[in-house]
């Protein structure tokens, strides 16, 4: 699915774009004979150590150290060159020069993706102050996250995508006062999703394909991330009206497979800057919100493998941005108006599989006759109250 891929932010980008220079100078000045220290190849750690002399990358070194002994397959030997004093040529390490004193580099980013290692991350990660940048994605790192990642204190993007954790909600990320960017996606982490979540200062949170139990707390204040992806937990339940205090930042929400149930409510309809709204592969009854048909900017909106009915009404069909309406797999009866052609307004659309009486390939009458004689009341089943 295009919209799980997130760009690089701004700042991330030019975090790699400083480190790719300071390497570059550094290693013109190691060509020139101008570096300083770091020049000897020592066997043991207490001499690499000491060979160091700046404190931030003595602390880095021991981090990764202790790292590569927690490291039982590195198939594309990415971490075969973590060896010796200088921390700044390990691939996959990137440094920056420290901010306050830019003579020293520090360790600024870390970036393994794809790298299919196997292993742990130690304590001594705590060690890594000045990391803005940690990339774990595809990767075979299992157990629980450490408790001294809550150290990083500058740590701004966490992608810890396609591995083996486990254990609850790593409540220690909650405590990173500069994270914008949460990627959990495809580990095993259980259990409720915490509300401070959502009130933390996040542009991006993916929690998807997890064995996550609850969503989103009814007491939920106001959020500030664009893009919020659910999928594939097993949250069930009500999607709460709460939803809506997403409203002023929200792009793209994705509550794909997620056992969600009940109605959709209308305060879907308040996120007015929403573009992707995926609530497919769930238990929801009822109408379409009418309240959709205000969200302007709404581009893809998928209710496919649902139990919804009702009317599709043409006030989402004329949306001034939708490029993309799914709603097959459902019990909806009537398209109105220009819905019932949305080929005309060069929309994609799937209708199949619903109770349309003009429409090719829907339900049959034994499967429709139950649905129409009794219409899920929306009130009754209304969420949250
Ligand atoms: C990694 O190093 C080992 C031992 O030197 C070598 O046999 C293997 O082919 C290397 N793997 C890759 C992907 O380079
Ligand atoms: C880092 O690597 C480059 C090229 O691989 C090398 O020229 C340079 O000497 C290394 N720097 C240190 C400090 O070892
Ligand atoms: C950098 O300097 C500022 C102002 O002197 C200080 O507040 C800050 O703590 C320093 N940062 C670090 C990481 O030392
Ligand atoms: C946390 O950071 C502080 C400050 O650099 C450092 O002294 C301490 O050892 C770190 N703790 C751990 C467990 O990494
Ligand atoms: C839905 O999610 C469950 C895990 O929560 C997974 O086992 C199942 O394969 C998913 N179904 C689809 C259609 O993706
Ligand atoms: C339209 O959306 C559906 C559901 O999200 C997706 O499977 C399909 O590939 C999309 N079609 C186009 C042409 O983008
Ligand atoms: C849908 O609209 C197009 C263009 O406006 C028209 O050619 C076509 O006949 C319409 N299809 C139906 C089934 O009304």
């Amino acid at each position: 699915m295009a919209s799980f891929s997130f760009p690089i932010t701004t700042t991330a980008f030019v975090l790699f774009l400083l480190s790719l220079t300071s390497n570059m100078f550094n290693n013109l000045a190691a060509k020139h004979g101008h570096k300083t220290s770091l020049h000897h190849h020592q066997n043991s750690h207490s001499s690499s150590i000491k060979s160091i002399t700046n404190t931030r990358l003595q602390k880095a070194y021991i981090a990764l150290q202790a790292w590569k002994r927690v490291i039982y397959s590195d198939p594309n030997n990415m971490t075969t060159n973590w060896i010796g004093p200088s921390v700044c040529n390990y691939t996959g390490i990137y440094c920056t020069p420290f901010p306050n004193d830019t003579k020293i580099q520090v360790v600024a980013g870390i970036d393994l993706n794809h790298a299919d290692i196997a292993g742990f991350l130690p304590e001594e990660l705590g060690l890594l102050n000045d990391l803005a940048l940690l990339h774990l994605n595809s990767n075979r790192f299992c157990g629980i996250l450490p408790l001294y990642l809550s150290n990083l204190t500058l740590l701004h993007e966490l992608d810890l995508s396609n591995n083996r954790f486990v254990g609850p909600f790593p409540n220690l990320v909650l405590s990173l006062p500069s994270l914008k960017y949460l990627d959990l996606r495809f580990n095993e982490f259980e259990g409720p999703l915490p509300s401070q979540l959502f009130s933390k200062d996040l542009d991006a949170i993916f929690v998807n394909n997890n064995r996550l139990t609850s969503m989103i707390p009814s007491n939920l204040g106001s959020s500030t991330a664009s893009v919020v992806v659910f999928a594939n937990n097993y949250f069930g339940g009500c999607l709460p009206p709460s939803i809506a205090n997403f409203a002023n930042t929200l792009e793209e929400l994705l509550l794909i497979n997620t056992s969600l149930s009940g109605c959709l409510p209308p305060e879907v309809g308040f996120l007015y800057k929403l573009k992707v709204l995926d609530v497919s592969n769930n238990k929801l009854v009822g109408p379409i919100p009418y309240s959709i048909a205000g969200l302007a900017h709404l581009e893809l909106l998928n209710l496919a493998h649902n139990m919804m009915n009702g009317i599709v009404p043409e006030g989402i069909c004329v949306l001034p941005k939708l490029s993309n309406f799914t709603f097959s797999y459902n019990y909806f009866c009537e398209e109105q108006g220009i819905c019932s052609n949305l080929t005309s307004k060069g929309i994609v659309y799937d209708d199949r599989r619903n109770c349309l009486p003009e429409k090719p390939l829907q339900r049959s009458k034994k499967e429709c006759d139950p649905v129409a004689e009794h219409p899920i009341d929306s009130f009754a089943l209304h969420c949250g109250t």
